[in-house]
């Protein structure tokens, strides 16, 4: 079956990133001259996904007005000669109806997050999103699951091999390597856990916040299980699975930044307007500056 729809999982409260984040939601945070959620809206939409769901909480509104179209600047700009600027404002909206919006009203884990969007969801896959990660990779890492759940009809998990001590801080997958017939090579999960301890976790294969999942996956969440620090862990309801469904982990080796850190977001601003092409000579002026004076 085709894959359609995206859930943008976006009511966290990022603690990590306080003061920033004390009325800006963390979603909201620029990295060079965008939200960090514009950024997975226009991965899911070049992925050829159609209709999206963000999930948000209270005070968050500011998300939803982002993709909402202000005719009122809009008109303001063209006047005072500011077309291009204008232009810019409605260029990144999706078409009208494509993002719904519904609340978390308990923030129990990204699996209760999840599990509000049982009822939209309906009876077809879908792809999560995590706004958190900013994959800047030449390949669409949406695209690659959305292709190997298309190829294989298992579901699949976007992943990282990342260093040892880090493995504390995701949901890990173990498995054994086998390669598409695309080329694309996958590792069959036969073992998921989240955040383990470094002694326990099964391999390095970490979950980097894209998943393409179907409607199986609410059995399990419905189960409301409290897991890994006492949330309903995402992971938990996807390793409920493995016995009944196959499951892959597709390695995404592009570049990627954990924006629910400050210095993972730091760093993506940096990388950000080293790739665009307005800002990039100053930025790069600005490295050699500040390297030469530390
Ligand atoms: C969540 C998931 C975890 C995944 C991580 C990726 O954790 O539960 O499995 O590895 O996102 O960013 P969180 O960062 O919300 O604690």
């Amino acid at each position: 079956m085709r894959v359609r729809k995206a859930i943008i999982p976006a009511a966290g409260l990022g603690t990590r990133m306080l003061p920033a984040t004390k009325v800006v939601p963390k979603e909201m945070l620029p990295v060079a001259t965008k939200p960090l959620i514009q950024y997975v809206v226009e991965e899911a939409l070049d992925a050829g996904i159609e209709h999206i769901l963000i999930i948000t909480a209270r005070e968050k509104s500011s998300i939803q007005d982002h993709f909402d179209r202000d005719a009122n600047m809009e008109n303001f700009l063209k006047k005072v000669g500011k077309a291009d600027i204008a232009k810019m404002m409605s260029d990144y909206l999706p078409e009208t109806g494509a993002i719904t919006y519904l609340r978390q009203d308990e923030r129990l884990g990204l699996g209760h997050a999840i599990w509000c969007a049982r009822h939209w969801a309906g009876n077809e896959p879908f792809v999560i999103l995590s706004p958190d990660e900013l994959l800047m990779g030449e390949q669409n890492c949406t695209r690659m699951l959305m292709d190997s759940y298309e190829e294989t009809g298992g579901l699949a998990i976007a992943m990282q091999d990342l260093p040892r001590e880090d493995v504390v801080r995701y949901g890990v997958i173990a498995g054994t390597e086998i390669t598409l017939k695309s080329g694309q090579k996958v590792i069959r999960a036969d073992q998921m856990v989240e955040k383990p301890t470094v002694e326990e976790a099964p391999s390095n294969h970490c979950i980097i916040g894209r998943y393409v999942l179907d409607p199986g996956i609410f059995v399990h969440l419905n189960k409301k299980l409290a897991g890994a620090g006492g949330e309903i862990q995402l992971t938990d309801a996807i390793s409920a699975q493995l016995a009944t469904r196959d499951i892959y982990g597709v390695l995404y080796d592009g570049e990627r930044f954990d924006c629910g850190k400050r210095i993972g977001w730091l760093e993506a601003n940096i990388a950000a307007a080293l790739r665009s092409e307005d800002l990039k000579q100053d930025m790069r002026n600005i490295i050699k500056k500040y390297a030469n004076n530390s």
